[in-house]
């Protein structure tokens, strides 16, 4: 098949009818009770998909495929060099826990529509946990590990959760991380309290329990009585994923059922080109929307193998893991972060490990997060000589918006780009008007509405803060706070963020909340952080601080104090290591600090200052201060 005919062929259909592609997409499902449409434009932020549908995710992930007969295929493969560990849960024994633990949810009056944050590593009772919700027609909300308690508790206070199941520790290289400890701040700090905790008491950390509200999940599971599926309505949430936004205060995506299981169940064959019969690893982590959506749901409702990792690419035990992992379980196609390829690269340039590896089974490798720097895909494809396909989403969509589809046989994309626009996704880039800019000229990239299945239809208790934060710019189209362009050949290129969000290792991070952060340090006059260029990470955080008049005490224990703030009140997943101290900072005639010029000054390239910028020596200040790091 020419490369281009499956691909645009599909587009075609998916733009001539958009609601005939869905309901097509959504027949490969079960459902409890058929849709009567298959999008309804009167509801919610923008419409809403499948509104009259009842579904159950959790059947269509697990039982659906027991009750087809294939219930000694493999789920799960847990694979733990953290804790030297591995195990293989069949879908039997999948769906057999997850009604264990949906049974001792219910046994706690846990029910349709309450919420269950989890708080937990990289364990299959993770997995466990957020299907047994799903199970019961509870929403979760996964908190990513490496936040800290003041975050936790931010999560807990806005989503009011009736059950906490987390667990005892996480494992990260060189030490344990106290999870449960970290877990009692969080409600101890949250005006809202949890009725009950589940915790998972790990091998190598027991954590103190608390009377009457904390109990042993595995004795809380081999005590209940398995509990089946319960079918919601396809627009009930199945989960909140809180997310940085511009402000301290995390936006709480919601996640719908019907859509969502429709989108993800078609995305696998047509974005990824898997089977049933295939294995598919995502190395990211639950707590983010890759993990929620591409280790936990997606590989599920296809009913294939998914790996899930608890583990690094370089130091578990080193550079090789990701290829031993590839060859022991014969994945197909691996899915990671361009960071992760990166640290791999720094270790072992030449790939020289793969030599010991048979990686005959891989036939692809994706990426998503952040965008992928060309060189890295480039040393990627020719060291694997495998196709490297970048992708571009966002915890909003769910999904990918633009990819390689190795389904329809258009892959690899150019490398720098994130490929093309899915069925689905109609992107272009607008000018600050709002009007679609020619092909090949750079604007606000987004996207025209509807937003299809599964992507975010509104943000938890509000749907006038979904409008206002993506849909009021630009009337008539989502806004992805996205800057790029969209070439001749229809390619997506995605040049970075229109607003203070950075992107570190592939987490997503808001400056804006960690300025919030340093200026709650008593020395701290005024601030300013900007992610800097990172050979690794992509970018690091970077504060520059003005200290207050008649602070006189040494500026190095100030900055250790600001990180050790940073570390404890947002978590270490920020990488916040270092901040200068400067005399002032570069303003605007009207009081805007320019973070972009101090960024480009941090970049080492030349600052650009705008016109209306009169106090250029504060920028000589930046220049001082960043030379003497
Ligand atoms: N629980 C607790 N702490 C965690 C954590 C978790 N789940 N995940 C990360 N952390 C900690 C790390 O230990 C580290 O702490 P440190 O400052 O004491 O070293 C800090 O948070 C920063 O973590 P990270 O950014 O992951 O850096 P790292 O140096 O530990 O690892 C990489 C570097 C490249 C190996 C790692 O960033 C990576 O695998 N990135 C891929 C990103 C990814 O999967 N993104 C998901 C979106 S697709
Ligand atoms: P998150 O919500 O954490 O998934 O972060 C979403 C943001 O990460 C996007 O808005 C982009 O800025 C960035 N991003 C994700 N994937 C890519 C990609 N493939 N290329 C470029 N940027 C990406």
């Amino acid at each position: 098949m020419d490369q281009n005919t499956g691909y645009a062929e599909a587009y075609a259909a998916w733009q001539s009818n958009p609601e005939a592609w869905w309901a097509k997409a959504a027949e490969g499902l079960d459902w409890a009770k058929r849709w009567d449409r298959v999008f309804d434009p009167s509801l919610g932020a923008f419409g809403q998909w499948f509104a009259s549908g009842e579904i159950s995710i959790c059947h269509n992930a697990l039982d659906r495929h027991v009750d087809a007969g294939h219930g000694d295929r493999r789920a799960l493969i847990w694979d733990s060099p953290a804790a030297g560990a591995q195990r293989v849960l069949t879908y039997r024994e999948l769906r057999d826990h997850t009604a264990k633990l949906a049974g001792a949810l219910v046994a706690r009056g846990i029910g349709r529509g309450d919420r269950v944050v989890i708080y937990m590593p990289m364990v299959p009772e993770a997995v466990m946990a957020m299907l047994a919700c799903a199970r019961i027609g509870a929403i979760h909300s996964v908190v990513f590990g490496g936040f800290a308690a003041p975050e936790l508790a931010k999560r807990i206070e806005d989503a009011q959760p009736r059950a906490v199941i987390s667990a005892s520790c996480g494992i990260e290289p060189g030490r344990l991380v106290a999870y449960k400890p970290l877990l009692d701040e969080a409600i101890s700090l949250s005006a809202h309290k949890p009725e009950c905790c589940l915790i998972l008491q790990r091998p190598m950390l027991a954590a103190e329990m608390v009377a009457d509200r904390d109990y042993d999940l595995l004795g809380a599971m081999e005590a209940a009585a398995p509990h089946g599926c319960v079918p919601v309505a396809a627009t009930d949430p199945l989960y909140i994923l809180y997310t940085s936004g511009t402000t301290g205060k995390p936006k709480g995506v919601v996640r719908d059922c019907g859509g969502y299981a429709v989108a993800l169940h078609n995305s696998m064959s047509m974005i990824y080109g898997i089977k049933p019969e295939d294995t598919y690893w995502c190395a990211s982590d639950v707590g983010w929307v890759v993990g929620h959506s591409y280790i936990v749901y997606a590989p599920l409702l296809l009913g294939c193998t998914t790996v899930m990792y608890e583990g690094k690419p370089v130091g578990t035990p080193d550079a090789g893991a990701f290829w031993r992992v590839c060859a022991e379980h014969k994945v197909r196609v691996l899915f990671t972060a361009p960071t992760a390829l990166r640290a791999i690269r720094q270790r072992d340039p030449e790939l020289s490990f793969l030599a010991q590896y048979d990686l005959s089974s891989l036939d692809a490798l994706y990426l998503a997060g952040e965008r992928c720097d060309p060189p890295t895909a480039i040393w990627a494809a020719e060291h694997l000589g495998k196709p490297v396909v970048d992708h571009w989403w966002q915890t909003e969509t769910g999904w990918p918006i633009t990819a390689g589809f190795r389904g329809y046989g258009l892959f690899p994309v150019k490398p720098g780009s994130g490929g093309r626009a899915g069925p689905g996704y109609d992107v272009q880039a607008l000018d600050d008007a709002g009007l679609p800019l020619p092909r090949g000229q750079s604007g606000n990239l987004s996207i025209k509405l509807p937003l299809p299945p599964g992507c975010a239809p509104t943000l938890w208790g509000s749907d006038d803060h979904y409008r206002r934060s993506y849909l009021a710019d630009f009337p008539g189209w989502y806004r992805t706070g996205d800057a790029g362009e969209v070439d001749l050949d229809g390619d997506v290129w995605i040049m970075g963020r229109t607003d203070d969000l950075i992107n570190v290792a592939g987490h997503r991070l808001s400056t804006g909340q960690m300025e919030e952060i340093l200026s709650g340090h008593p020395a701290v006059a005024e601030c300013a952080v900007i992610g800097a260029a990172d050979s690794l990470k992509g970018q690091t955080p970077l504060g520059f601080v003005v200290l207050k008049a008649g602070v006189e005490r040494s500026h190095s224990e100030i900055v250790s104090e600001l990180v050790a703030l940073m570390r404890n009140t947002l978590g270490p997943v920020a990488a916040f290591k270092d901040a200068l101290v400067v005399n002032r900072l570069p303003k605007t005639r009207s009081g805007k600090i320019l973070r972009a010029s101090i960024r480009r000054l941090a970049d080492g390239q030349d600052a650009n200052p705008p016109p209306t910028i009169d106090d250029v020596a504060a920028l000589d200040d930046i220049s001082a201060a960043l030379g003497g790091k």
